[in-house]
């Protein structure tokens, strides 16, 4: 079968989306490398990401999801630099929904550039997959993962205890949704 077309979205004049390749592997493992303290406080598998090769066969695993409609896993490039990474997890087709997750590197936080690629894939999900549901799951005390679905509209659907281990503790996760007929919240 030919292989799907790379997903690529520009969303404005500095920011686009572009599907993972092979080819980021060494920008996006020098981005986590060097945040990796920032970045562990949050994400539950920076230990495992400890060379190119962890990379890359990360991007293998995603590579294969997308061609088999399970995935899309996207490299944020701010200005012509990986920034950051926004993807679905594997797509729930059975009950019509998916999970966003996300990470910046922190020098490229406070622009907007998660919230509008959420929105791009958020658009991808409803317009072109014809999802129904989409997800978003934050750390309680991770207000600036948090502000995100807050600020796309989604509602709070409530906590998830212990939920989520990261580590040498659990944390509690929050459960953000948002359904295809309240798309009109969405500015
Ligand atoms: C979660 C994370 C991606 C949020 O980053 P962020 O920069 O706060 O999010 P955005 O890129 O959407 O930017 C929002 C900020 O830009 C500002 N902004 C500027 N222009 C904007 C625009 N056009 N639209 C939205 N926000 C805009 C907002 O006011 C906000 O700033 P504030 O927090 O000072 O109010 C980041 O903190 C991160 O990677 N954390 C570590 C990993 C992590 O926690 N991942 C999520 C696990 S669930």
């Amino acid at each position: 079968m030919a292989a799907k077309k790379s997903f690529y979205k520009k969303i404005d004049s500095t920011t686009e989306l572009k599907l993972i390749a092979e080819s980021d592997a060494q920008a996006i493992f020098q981005l986590i490398d060097n945040n990796r303290p920032y970045l562990r406080q949050w994400l539950p598998w920076i230990d495992y990401t400890q060379s190119i090769a962890d990379e890359l066969a990360y991007i293998r695993t995603v590579t294969a999801q997308y061609q088999e409609h399970q995935s899309v896993a996207c490299a944020i490039y701010y200005k012509g630099t990986v920034a950051g990474t926004i993807s679905y997890h594997p797509i729930d087709w059975a009950n019509r929904k998916v999970e966003i997750g996300y990470w910046l590197g922190p020098q490229f936080q406070g622009h907007g550039l998660m919230t509008k690629a959420c929105k791009a894939l958020i658009d991808h999900a409803f317009d072109d997959l014809k999802l129904n549901k989409i997800e978003i799951r934050c750390a309680t005390g991770n207000a600036r993962s948090c502000a995100i679905p807050q600020r796309l509209g989604f509602t709070h659907e409530g906590i998830s205890r212990q939920a989520e281990w990261l580590y040498d503790h659990y944390v509690d996760l929050h459960l953000y949704g948002l359904l295809v007929s309240e798309r009109k919240k969405i500015a």
